[in-house]
């Protein structure tokens, strides 16, 4: 008997081929977000759910009576969507698909980053409003992104990806903060200097990029003391997650130029962006685009297979972060 498995938003195609090939499964081919109630239904007759980054899987959910579910596949690498303390204590397995989202992320924030630092999306706007006079010496004057200093708050496999482009690609001076000294090939290859403290990476960066995970630890990390801290001239870049930047705080900060600009992917409350920020000309808004490439979502989708297939034949899932 084929495993019944739940996928809660559309996948590439490909993707779903694949798991029509192997599993009972049922896809979500309206791509509508789904409800708490119908994702209540489906841990209670599903074997395996496979929710994205935009699903919340609170502990309310997870503990509904009478499950069938084991294993909750997601596909994306942040899991902070997933409440993990009640899927441990309702001995749920849990994967994500570290690595294959890497590159297209890093890819995103330095978009971002020239985005902003060029005034991108404002000089993209001024066209399509037919506001634009010709060239002049001193229209839209910007910010040098070659040889700038890039500051990484977190220095993963993503942050790590974004200061190889920045630095082998634009000269940029690589600083980063993270509790420990990264390894220290990273380290040469980069000429990357680690700051003591978040502080001292604020004050000396001219671009302020995000990379650590969501969580009590990171809740408005970015707030109005630390984003104070920031050059007139920086900019902050968030391609992690909204929550770990303080909106009120960053809304403010840009009201008042107390920073040049910031490019940002991910929202507090995603899908809604505050009005405030919509209206802010020195603000680059996308819409949590990090991995969207055909090649990395299908590798997303991919990973999930692989850990559905290890858990399903009775082995250690290889992204297994339950
Ligand atoms: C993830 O996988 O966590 C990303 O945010 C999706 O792009």
């Amino acid at each position: 008997m084929k495993a019944k498995v739940f996928i809660t938003r559309q996948w590439p195609s490909s993707v779903e081929e694949q798991l029509k090939a192997h599993y009972d499964v049922t896809l979500n081919e309206d791509d509508r977000p789904l409800t708490a109630d119908e994702f209540k239904v489906a841990l209670q007759n599903y074997d395996a759910v496979c929710p994205s980054v935009c699903d919340s899987f609170s502990a309310d959910i997870l503990n509904v009576e009478n499950k069938r579910c084991k294993i909750l596949a997601n596909f994306g690498v942040g899991y902070n969507h997933i409440d993990i303390e009640a899927a441990a204590a309702q001995q749920l397995t849990v994967t994500n698909t570290p690595g294959v989202l890497t590159e297209s992320t890093a890819d995103l924030a330095m978009t971002l980053l020239l985005m902003s630092a060029r005034r991108g999306a404002e000089g993209d706007r001024l066209i399509r409003s037919k506001q634009w006079q010709g060239w002049c010496p001193t229209h839209m004057m910007s910010s040098d992104v070659t040889g700038s200093t890039l500051g990484l708050v977190g220095f993963g496999r993503i942050a790590q990806a974004m200061a190889r482009k920045a630095h082998h690609g634009f000269a940029m001076k690589i600083i980063y903060f993270k509790p420990s000294d990264a390894e220290q090939s990273v380290v040469e290859d980069l000429n990357a200097r680690r700051c003591d403290s978040i502080e001292e990476l604020m004050r000396s960066a001219d671009f302020v990029s995000l990379h650590c995970p969501s969580g009590e630890a990171t809740y408005h990390l970015i707030n109005q003391q630390r984003l104070g801290l920031m050059k007139t001239t920086a900019h902050l870049i968030n391609t992690a997650r909204g929550d770990v930047v303080d909106t009120d705080a960053l809304i403010k900060a840009l009201q008042e130029n107390r920073i040049a600009g910031a490019g940002l992917d991910v929202y507090e409350g995603e899908p809604n962006v505050d009005d405030a920020l919509i209206r802010l000309d020195n603000v680059s808004l996308l819409p949590h685009l990090g991995s969207a490439t055909i090649a990395t979502r299908t590798a997303m989708g991919n990973k999930v297979l692989e850990n559905l297939a290890a858990f399903f034949s009775g082995n250690r899932p290889p992204d297994k972060v339950l």
